[in-house]
């Protein structure tokens, strides 16, 4: 894993940003797996900036988001539909048909998280994902104990992370409890990744996803297993990591490559 440690939140996010334009570039069409809450907020702003003022184009981008609360409808401010128009689609030029979201009203949920894999596959698999970590180390709604070959799937939310997304909310008992979430199967087939973690809250999952044992107990500890993933962590979110010279040591030889 690439650990890149960025000043703050500001950094992170435009170190992540001219990443993606990166990919971009080399790849016009990208299969772009994307995550929300406040972690990549900065980052779509970076984005939306790079659309605006330095032309940087979504019409061939493919999007697929990693989870969606069950029961919330497309305009319910809280659910993961709105978000995404809000935070970014509705600010570029990606074609709505080719973005993504689990579907939290579906009738038959099996049968539609079977298509959204199979959707992903259709499309050549996710080029790059984007990933937020929960305060349990979750990547997604794969909170711990989840499989570590899980494939999209309803997951139950923990109550740590219910009480942790109430701040969205207006009453903790409006948290929905469930959600379609990708599986950890299914992330890890992405061609690369790339985590975010920003604030002291983040520091302890930062610190046993990078640098402690794999386990499904810090789901997000399993992307040490894949070849490809890029974390920027901020200096509050780097704070417990033993190994942060190196990481800042290997970041002044690599230089800018990203
Ligand atoms: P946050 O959520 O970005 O709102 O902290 C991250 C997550 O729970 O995966």
């Amino acid at each position: 894993m690439r650990v890149i440690v960025a000043k703050d939140y500001d950094e992170m996010s435009k170190r992540a940003g001219s990443i993606v334009k990166d990919r971009l570039a080399k790849k016009p069409n990208l299969v772009l797996g994307l995550a929300t809450g406040s972690t990549p907020v900065g980052l779509y702003k970076e984005l939306i900036r790079l659309h605006k003022e330095e032309g940087l184009s979504f019409k061939d981008v493919v999007t697929f988001n990693l989870d969606e609360y069950c029961g919330l409808s497309h305009d319910h401010p809280q659910s993961y539909h709105y978000f995404m128009k809000e935070n970014l689609f509705k600010d570029i030029d990606i074609k709505p048909e080719n973005t993504h979201i689990p579907e939290g009203l579906s009738k038959n949920v099996e049968e539609f998280c079977r298509k959204y894999e199979e959707e992903i596959k259709k499309c050549g698999g996710i080029d790059l994902q984007v990933l937020g970590i929960g305060g349990d180390g979750h990547i997604a709604f794969n909170e711990p104990g989840s499989s570590l070959s899980s494939r999209t799937r309803v997951k139950t939310l923990d109550e740590g992370t219910i009480k942790d997304n109430a701040r969205f909310f207006e009453r903790e008992e409006d948290v929905p409890k469930i959600a379609i979430t990708m599986g950890i199967g299914t992330i890890m087939e992405a061609k690369e990744h790339l985590l975010l973690i920003n604030g002291k809250n983040k520091a302890e999952a930062a610190a046993k996803a990078i640098e402690g044992p794999i386990t499904s107990q810090i789901t997000a500890s399993v992307l040490q297993n894949h070849p490809k993933t890029i974390a920027i962590l901020d200096e509050e979110a780097a704070s417990l990591l033993e190994r942060s010279d190196y990481y800042k040591f290997t970041e002044e030889q690599s230089g800018e490559i990203s």
